[in-house]
């Protein structure tokens, strides 16, 4: 492989500066804001790799001190000092905490974001050394007033501005979209800067991973089991090759499916009518992701950016890959709902004249 010179090589923080200058009358105020999560992001990773040295309690299995510190807790409060005193941010919201952060007297710019943010996504991974990730999505403060208001947080996922999240994996990957492209950029730990190195992503035209809880396969519905099996028997040429990955971790199985090709998938449980996956923090920010990278993301009956939120915590299922099997999905639904009565069949478009 070539090595890149020095004087080529490109950083999370000389792309921002980039994009920035594509706008003109830019103040730089958004671009402060992703330099912050950047800077953020690496506090984080840094305690998340030193977590088990000092003997806290970071995932899911329980105190072992008698003040025991959970990983996300800490990394929630590490993301929200990072970005409760901006002067852009007019809104932020945790996906540890309800309602939304206070924001203390502060300076005010021009220019005005509402931030969520999933500080540890996929945690119940942590004590087994998995990968975890922060997730983070940006919107554009739309009410006007200075105190960000409910329609600013219930804005519907199309809308996002920037959408991103940092892997904490084998290696530490920031993946940022602003609707220009997916660009990732890997943590050189022996610099600390975030070094791009998979540009554009696209994500390829194939299955080679089937991503879902199968476990839960007979409380899906009638269309997620059909579809769900289809991949996985591989009788069609198609699938003949898909494998079954799933790590229980969003962004990882995300991630992998992304650079690999795949169809990740959690459908609503029928048992309970429930859901497990939320609209702001994870749904949304992938759907922006996965659309930039050529992919798509659906309910099955709605395309996961067009859904207007009812409620900041919401959950949706989420099925997401290459364009081909998202339609493919989204028709056996239609199909589904059609013969058994809940939508009627699609008019044929008119007769040309
Ligand atoms: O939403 C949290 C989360 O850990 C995701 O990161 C992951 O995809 C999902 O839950 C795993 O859920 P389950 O354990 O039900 O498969």
């Amino acid at each position: 492989m070539a090595v890149v010179p020095w004087s080529q090589v490109r950083t999370l923080e000389s792309t921002i500066g980039k994009e920035q200058r594509l706008h003109p009358h830019s103040r730089g105020i958004f671009s402060d804001l992703m330099r912050r999560i950047g800077v953020a992001s690496k506090v984080v990773v840094a305690n998340v790799k030193r977590a088990a040295l000092l003997n806290r309690s970071i995932g899911m299995a329980g105190p072992r001190t008698s003040e025991p510190l959970q990983m996300h807790l800490v990394a929630n409060d590490i993301m929200k000092s990072a970005l409760v005193w901006m002067p852009s941010v007019a809104g932020l919201v945790s996906r540890d905490e309800n309602g939304v952060v206070q924001l203390p007297e502060k300076l005010r710019a021009a220019d005005q974001y509402i931030v969520f943010y999933a500080s540890i996504d996929g945690r119940s991974n942590l004590d087994a050394n998995g990968s975890v990730a922060t997730i983070f999505s940006i919107y554009r403060c739309i009410s006007g007033y200075s105190t960000a208001m409910r329609e600013d947080f219930l804005q519907a996922p199309y809308k996002q501005a920037a959408a991103g999240y940092i892997l904490y994996g084998s290696s530490t990957m920031f993946v940022l979209t602003t609707g220009h492209g997916v660009h990732g950029f890997t943590l050189d730990p022996e610099i600390g800067e975030y070094v791009l190195s998979h540009e554009n992503i696209l994500i390829p035209d194939k299955v080679k991973c089937f991503s879902a809880n199968t476990m839960h396969t007979p409380r899906w519905d009638e269309p997620s089991r059909a579809f769900g099996a289809l991949l996985s028997l591989g009788k069609e040429p198609r699938y003949a090759k898909t494998t079954s990955r799933y790590i229980g971790s969003l962004v990882a199985d995300f991630h992998r499916n992304l650079l690999y090709g795949g169809v990740f998938m959690y459908p609503t449980n029928q048992a309970t009518g429930e859901d497990k996956l939320r609209l702001k923090f994870e749904c949304g920010p992938l759907a922006m992701i996965i659309e930039q990278a050529g992919g798509l993301a659906t309910t099955g009956r709605e395309r996961i950016l067009d859904i207007r939120p009812t409620d900041m915590h919401q959950t949706v299922p989420l099925v997401t890959g290459p364009r081909r099997e998202i339609e493919l999905y989204e028709k056996m639904v239609r199909d589904h709902d059609v013969a058994s009565g809940k939508r009627r069949p699609s008019l044929p478009p008119p007769a040309a004249e």
